[in-house]
């Protein structure tokens, strides 16, 4: 299960790489073609999905990562709530095409943010799943010249 809890790790970690590319489609393209669906798509599918298995992985694998599987999900439902503020506080929808405010671009922007957030966290959750799912590679790959020089008799 702990190999299991690492793929999915690796999968989410993709996913939110391709979730900046696909942010860049969607401003790098025209709006008629509403590439910026794509995005949308990943963010309330995919990465939902590999989330919540990620979830059960982690509790199965009994490793103290439940924090970091628990803590993605509320990250990534901030991206949402993030743009529920900016709706309703000052109107400016980014599903719509209506004026944005200053005040609203301000407040959307900080999906960005939070978006370099969801990846800090998930490369923590690599890190911390790989050396659970492969315990030997991990030690050997920790020992340095010098550790092994300092360890020697
Ligand atoms: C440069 C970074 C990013 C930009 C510029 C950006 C921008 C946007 C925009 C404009 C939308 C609305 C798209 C539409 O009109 O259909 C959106 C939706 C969304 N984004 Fe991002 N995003 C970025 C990074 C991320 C990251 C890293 C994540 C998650 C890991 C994420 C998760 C989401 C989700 C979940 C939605 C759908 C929200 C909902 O419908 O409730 N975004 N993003």
């Amino acid at each position: 299960m702990r190999k299991v809890h690492f793929v999915l790790s690796a999968l989410i970690l993709a996913a939110v790489v391709l979730q900046f590319y696909l942010a860049g489609v969607g401003v790098f393209s025209m709006p008629e073609d509403e590439l910026f669906g794509l995005h949308t798509a990943t963010g309330r599918f995919v990465l939902p999905v590999l989330l919540l298995l990620n979830i059960a992985a982690s509790a199965l694998a009994r490793g103290r990562t439940l924090r970091y599987a628990l803590g993605l999900v509320g990250l990534l439902a901030l991206q949402t709530v993030i743009f529920v503020i900016a709706i309703v506080t000052t109107g400016s929808n980014p599903f719509e095409d209506v004026v944005i405010t200053t005040a609203g671009t301000v407040i959307l922007s900080f999906h960005v943010l939070n978006g370099l957030v969801i990846l800090g966290v998930t490369v923590l959750l690599v890190r911390k799943t790989y050396p659970l799912a492969f315990p030997r590679r991990a030690a050997a790959e920790s020992e340095t010249p010098e550790s092994v020089q300092a360890a020697a008799p």
